[in-house]
């Protein structure tokens, strides 16, 4: 499947631009095993970068002019490097703007470049096609301008794009994954510090299953600025009451239990799932160490529930999937993945049982919401290369 996505980059570069491209490169999507909605709270992550990546093929010109073509939408945007680049109607290009709007002061940067971009990352599905798309541009400017950032640099780009470009407050997790990938490994994130730590991603009889509901969510609209400031405003009033608390990673569930009432229903929801979140990620590492996996599928079933009934950020699709697949003996846990109102569950199953269980579920699924369920077994894979 890569090779079939670099080829078809590649000829539809030397068709736009008459001429081979000089470089490839790929940059993944995410999957995340736990540790939701907590990246922006200080908490600790698990994600990974999956074998789906977004295709860049590059080269640079003689002119200032840049031609970005985005094949799978059959669109084309064309700029100069001397515009003052500014959020355009096109969400796709504003991930692109908002990259390159934080490096245009570097002078090494005093080429234009033509770039054709298609991916195998579902758009919109909870996979990070954003991170890869913006981690992607951040990784190609670094390396064909030779402009010294580090890995931890381009992440960081990346996600600030999102905040002033798209609009999209969201934290670290997703273009950390996308750039610190690595084969076989889950990394364990501390958000806070982003200190990090490569842990094994070896489930034994297990393998890990995505079924896509095919709601597409973006955050722009859906509620994750809201989930954001609930837990801001949330945490000023925790602290109020407890000087010693600098983050929800100081807090202790008996903490917000006390400060149910001040709190009111919505904040106190928002704020436990955080702090029993946190812990869950601390917990599921030790099961993944001690090949317990049976606990780490109880900890992911968990986290789907605070995420559903505590946090609001699941759908109806989502809940669905994942109480279908409960009472299945091959399944040790399911959850929604990423941000939320839609996209995918990720599905810790027996190997070789996913054939049966995606037809299974797709019937239900089909005859419940009249829409087709997609299925992706993945594999945990280097970061951008
Ligand atoms: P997710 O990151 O979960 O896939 P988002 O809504 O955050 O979902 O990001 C999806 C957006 O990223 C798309 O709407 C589009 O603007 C941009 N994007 C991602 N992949 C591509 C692609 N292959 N071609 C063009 N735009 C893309
Ligand atoms: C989105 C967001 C991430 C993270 C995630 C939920 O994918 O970009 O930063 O907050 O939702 O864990």
């Amino acid at each position: 499947m890569k090779k079939k996505l670099i080829q078809h980059t590649t000829d539809f570069f030397e068709k736009s631009f008459q001429k081979a491209p000089e470089h490839i490169f790929l940059s993944p999507g995410r999957i995340n095993i736990i540790g939701e909605h907590v990246d922006y709270n200080d908490g600790f992550v698990l994600p990974a970068a999956i074998n789906k990546y977004i295709c860049f093929a590059v080269s640079k010109n003689t002119t200032t002019e840049c031609a970005i073509i985005a094949k799978d939408l059959n669109e084309v945007y064309k700029f100069d490097l001397n515009d003052n680049l500014q959020p355009v109607d096109k969400m796709w290009v504003n991930y692109i703007f908002g990259v390159l709007h934080q490096l245009k002061t570097n002078d090494k940067i005093n080429q234009g470049i033509n770039i054709v971009f298609s991916s195998t990352i579902p758009m919109g599905a909870g996979l990070s096609s954003s991170a890869a798309l913006e981690c992607g541009i951040g990784y190609i400017m670094n390396k064909l301008f030779d402009l010294g950032l580090s890995k931890e640099q381009i992440a960081l780009i990346g996600q600030k794009s999102e905040h002033t470009f798209v609009g999209v407050n969201c934290g670290i997790m997703d273009q950390f994954a996308s750039v610190f990938g690595k084969k076989n490994k889950v990394i364990k994130l501390d958000c806070n510090t982003l200190d990090y730590e490569y842990h094994k991603a070896d489930f034994k009889k297990y393998s890990l299953l995505l079924l896509d509901s095919c709601v597409k969510h973006t955050h722009l609209t859906s509620g994750y600025n809201d989930r954001r400031n609930e837990v801001e405003q949330g945490l000023a009033i925790i602290k109020t009451h407890f000087p010693e608390v600098k983050t929800f990673r100081d807090c202790t569930e008996i903490m917000v239990l006390g400060l149910k009432e001040e709190l009111g229903e919505i904040l106190y929801k928002r704020c436990r799932f955080v702090v029993k979140e946190i812990k869950r990620v601390q917990d599921a590492v030790k099961a993944l160490s001690n090949d317990d996996f049976v606990q780490l599928g109880k900890l992911m079933t968990e986290t789907h529930h605070g995420l559903s009934k505590e946090y609001e950020v699941s759908c109806e699709e989502l809940d669905f999937l994942v109480d279908a697949v409960a009472n299945e003996t091959s399944v040790l846990g399911a959850r929604m993945m990423g941000g939320g109102f839609g996209g995918c569950s990720i599905n810790l199953v027996e190997k070789g049982s996913e054939k049966e269980l995606i037809q299974k579920i797709a019937e239900q699924y089909r005859s419940q919401f009249g829409i087709e369920l997609k299925a992706y077994k993945v594999k945990i894979s280097k970061g951008t290369l």
